[in-house]
């Protein structure tokens, strides 16, 4: 068999597990509640928290235990806007595993875009979904009139996890 052949053989290959791979979802049957959200999420966020929000060793933490719990508290729903419009950036753990890197800010996403991919993560990926409201654009716009630096936002995140137990 030519080199070129395997090549192919192998490109095919993973293109049919890309395409078979499917999220950790609530309901798989009924697909995503926020299918906006998991597109935004597609396009953004999976190349470092990886498939299904479940993190990559030493990159980026996992989404699928943290942010369902920020979102029953006032201050975690805060916690959840501010990481994604102004990022964060130094040492955080997550289920006692360290990741020290550095999350871009989206805040040249829409209000509705980033409520969405929070609202995706919230009640899609996460295998027991919270029962709180959802995440509005309203919420996203407030946070936005106050820009924080990435280091800020991981001080409100130490100061928020005592509080929820975490
Ligand atoms: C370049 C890699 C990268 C991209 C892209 C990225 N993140 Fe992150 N994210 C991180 C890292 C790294 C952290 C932890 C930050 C730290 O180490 O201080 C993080 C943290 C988070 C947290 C906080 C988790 C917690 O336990 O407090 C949330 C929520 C989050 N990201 C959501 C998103 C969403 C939603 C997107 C897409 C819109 C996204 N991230 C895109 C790297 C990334």
């Amino acid at each position: 068999m030519s080199l070129l052949c395997r090549c192919a053989i192998g490109v095919a290959a993973a293109a049919l597990l890309a395409a078979a791979w499917q999220p950790a979802l609530a309901d798989p049957a009924a697909g995503p509640r926020y299918a906006d959200g998991a597109a935004t999420f597609q396009a953004n966020c999976v190349v470092c928290h990886g498939h299904g929000g479940l993190g990559q060793p030493s990159l980026a933490p996992p989404l699928t235990g943290y942010p369902a719990r920020y979102i029953a508290s006032a201050d975690g729903r805060r916690q959840l806007a501010m990481t994604v419009l102004d990022g964060m950036y130094g040492d955080v753990v997550v289920d006692r595993k360290h990741y020290n890197f550095k999350m871009p800010d989206f805040s040249r996403l829409s209000d509705d875009t980033l409520a969405a991919v929070l609202n995706y993560v919230v009640f899609d990926l996460a295998p027991l979904p919270p029962a709180a409201a959802p995440m509005s654009a309203a919420e996203i716009a407030a946070e936005r009139a106050s820009p924080a630096s990435g280091e800020a936002v991981r001080q409100h995140r130490a100061a928020l996890l005592p509080s929820l137990g975490l």
